[in-house]
């Protein structure tokens, strides 16, 4: 969601930028723009992709110089994505410009008092009435930028990451942020502020990460100094990034999305690195082991997550359950926080998250604090919000994913998640010693199994390519697959624009078996040994009524291969290993798919890859 990227140095700031929000492209956005301050401030904006705001200022020969200068990408909020409501937007003098990732909840209010003091405004954002709010502030107390931001922010309700310019202040940027992320990078006379660090890295691995009610204003010697909002110096310690630029690349892929799934025999082995040892027969999470005699003793798992990563925890519910015996909850963190949940000394919160800054995750995070309860992070991005306010957490490690469809973040987190569970039943003695060691055994080749599923990707491609004009398809699965069904519907709508449904199978009779006809995909995941007889009656149930049935079998398969219209085979494992490599072969039906029709892959319509707004 929205990509914020600024500069100060020495260099010309224009191509750095439009550089940076090539890299923030895979946030997810609808438009974007530029202001450059030299003599005045210079903005261009459009809708649509940096490439579309890169013609129009090339054919209209647009003077970009300028060594201090400031871009963004846009996901509407408040009016509708058009030229005038991109950003950058100026104050009415036209000496201040901000760019602005977030939600200005109270802004109908500070407009109508903006309009009352003879302000006019040129769109339909919540943004533009910020920056006018910050002209007025500075106008009436004569004040220099950063005070007069800081003092205008005071009166703000609601999440910003923003960067501020001033035509009187040409060496100096401001930041500022609450709720959404922003980055401050330091590299050698230059200075960089953006959403993440993947339009920075290139230039400096050198970082701060800004915390709520931080504000920064960067001078271009160097100088730079954070406050909050009343004043007070906030210090911060500067972390080096281990981050490479070529994992920010497509890798001779044609999508980052595809990549990203070829990519997951590596990314599962290095969830579980120096975490798993099936010959010495151990299963720990340094994270965990620090905190083990609480969470082996609490009386209930709460899991708090949002799409993909919702359904990675609802397999950790299975999981948990099964193998700890503690009872689990998934709830949606968006429902949680609007809730007056009931939480105990003794329940154990983990919050999945891949990009680690989702708002409704971050504020169900804070609310399960506030009531006393223990949150433990499950998160891909490292220094990202979520992994900074959590007690504990395990990073997922698998590397930066910029499809906004996830593919390689699922397979990591139930990885971790099926550590997690290994160690505390073990822990609590749950498990038997020889279940224990084989599910340890089975995991460590989970890779070896994934790459052995990938080959199968031209069948893969040749069934898409028979069910590609669907208008509706329906995934079925149970226990450890039904995750996996919603998975796979999620992930074919995203990113084809087919309408999917996943169900439990056996939920198929109580109503969606009124739409299956003879147009109709079925994908019904097959692999589990247990209630195999109830999901061959669920495919019969299909097939009689002219359904076409795609199934996932185990390898060893023999009755349900001569029933459905199409079959996948994938290697056989434990049952609760099921939900990583069942997932395999849905992620490259999704993404052939949405392919065949013509849809931008990496970069699906609407959505937005990290999702910082409510
Ligand atoms: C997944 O394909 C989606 N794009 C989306 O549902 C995503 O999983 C969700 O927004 C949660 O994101 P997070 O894991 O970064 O918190
Ligand atoms: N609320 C702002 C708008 O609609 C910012 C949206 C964003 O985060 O991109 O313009």
């Amino acid at each position: 969601m929205c990509g914020i990227v600024a500069y100060i140095g020495k260099q010309q700031a224009y191509p750095l930028i439009i550089d940076g929000l090539k890299k923030l492209e895979y946030r997810g956005y609808d438009s974007t723009g530029v202001a450059i301050l030299e003599q005045g401030i210079s903005v261009f904006k459009k809708k649509g992709k940096v490439q579309d705001l890169e013609n129009f200022i090339n054919t209209e020969t647009k003077n970009t110089n300028g060594t201090l200068g400031m871009g963004h990408t846009r996901w509407a909020t408040h009016g509708e994505p058009n030229d005038k409501n991109a950003h950058p937007h100026t104050s009415g003098n036209q000496e201040l410009a901000i760019i602005h990732n977030g939600i200005i909840e109270n802004y109908t209010t500070l407009k109508k008092a903006l309009i009352e003091l003879g302000h006019s405004f040129k769109s339909d954002t919540d943004t533009e009435v910020l920056i006018h709010l910050i002209e007025e502030v500075q106008l009436k107390h004569n004040l220099h930028i950063e005070e007069a931001v800081k003092k205008a922010l005071q009166k703000v309700v609601g999440a910003y990451a923003i960067v501020v310019i001033d035509k009187k202040s040409p060496d100096i940027i401001i930041g500022a942020r609450n709720s959404s992320p922003l980055v401050f990078g330091l590299g050698q006379d230059e200075y960089f502020l953006g959403s993440d660090a993947s339009p920075i890295i290139k230039h400096t691995n050198k970082v701060i990460y800004l915390n709520d009610e931080d504000v920064i204003s960067i001078n271009r010697n160097g100088d730079y100094n954070i406050s909050n909002l009343k004043n007070k110096t906030v210090s911060h310690q500067i972390k080096e990034l281990d981050l490479k630029i070529e994992e920010l690349e497509k890798d001779g892929f044609d999508h980052f999305m595809l990549k990203e799934i070829y990519q997951q025999p590596a990314t599962i082995a290095q969830s579980m690195k120096g975490r798993l040892n099936a010959s010495e027969g151990w299963a720990v999470l340094g994270g965990m082991k620090q905190h083990i005699n609480r969470i082996s003793k609490s009386k209930r798992i709460i899991m708090m997550a949002c799409g993909t990563s919702w359904h990675s925890a609802l397999v950790g519910e299975y999981l948990f359950e099964e193998i700890a015996r503690i009872p689990t909850e998934v709830e949606y963190a968006s429902e949680f926080r609007y809730r007056n949940p009931i939480i105990k000394e003794d329940d154990f919160v983990i919050a999945l998250s891949q990009s680690g800054e989702t708002a409704d995750t971050l504020a169900a995070i804070e609310i399960a604090k506030e009531k006393g309860a223990f949150v433990y992070g499950i998160v891909n991005v490292v220094g990202s919000s979520i992994a900074r306010i959590t007690d504990s957490g395990s990073y997922i490690h698998a590397g930066p994913e910029i499809g906004v469809a996830s593919t390689k973040a699922f397979t990591s987190q139930i990885s971790i998640i099926t550590l997690m569970a290994l160690y505390l039943g073990h822990e609590r003695g749950m498990i038997s010693e020889s279940d224990y060691r084989e599910l340890l055994s089975e995991l460590e080749v989970v890779p070896k199994r994934v790459e052995q599923i990938l080959k199968k990707n031209d069948h893969i491609k040749y069934i898409a390519s028979e069910i590609k004009s669907a208008a509706n398809a329906l995934y079925l699965g149970r226990g450890y697959n039904f995750p996996v069904a919603l998975e796979g519907a999620l992930k074919l709508k995203e990113i084809s624009y087919i309408h999917a449904e996943g169900y439990p199978a056996a939920e198929m009779k109580h109503g969606p078996i009124a739409l299956i006809d003879m147009y109709m995909p079925v994908i019904v995941i097959a692999t589990n040994q247990s209630a195999y007889e109830k999901i061959v009656s669920n495919i019969q149930e299909v097939k009689a009524r002219k359904g076409i049935v795609i199934a996932i079998i185990n390898e060893d398969d023999t009755i349900i291969r001569e029933m459905a219209d199409f079959f996948i085979e994938i290697p056989s494992i434990a049952e609760p290993l099921t939900p990583l490599l069942s997932v395999i072969p849905l992620q490259l039906l999704s993404y052939h798919i949405a392919l065949m029709r013509g849809c931008n892959v990496d970069q699906p319509r609407n959505l937005a890859k990290s999702v910082t707004v409510e």
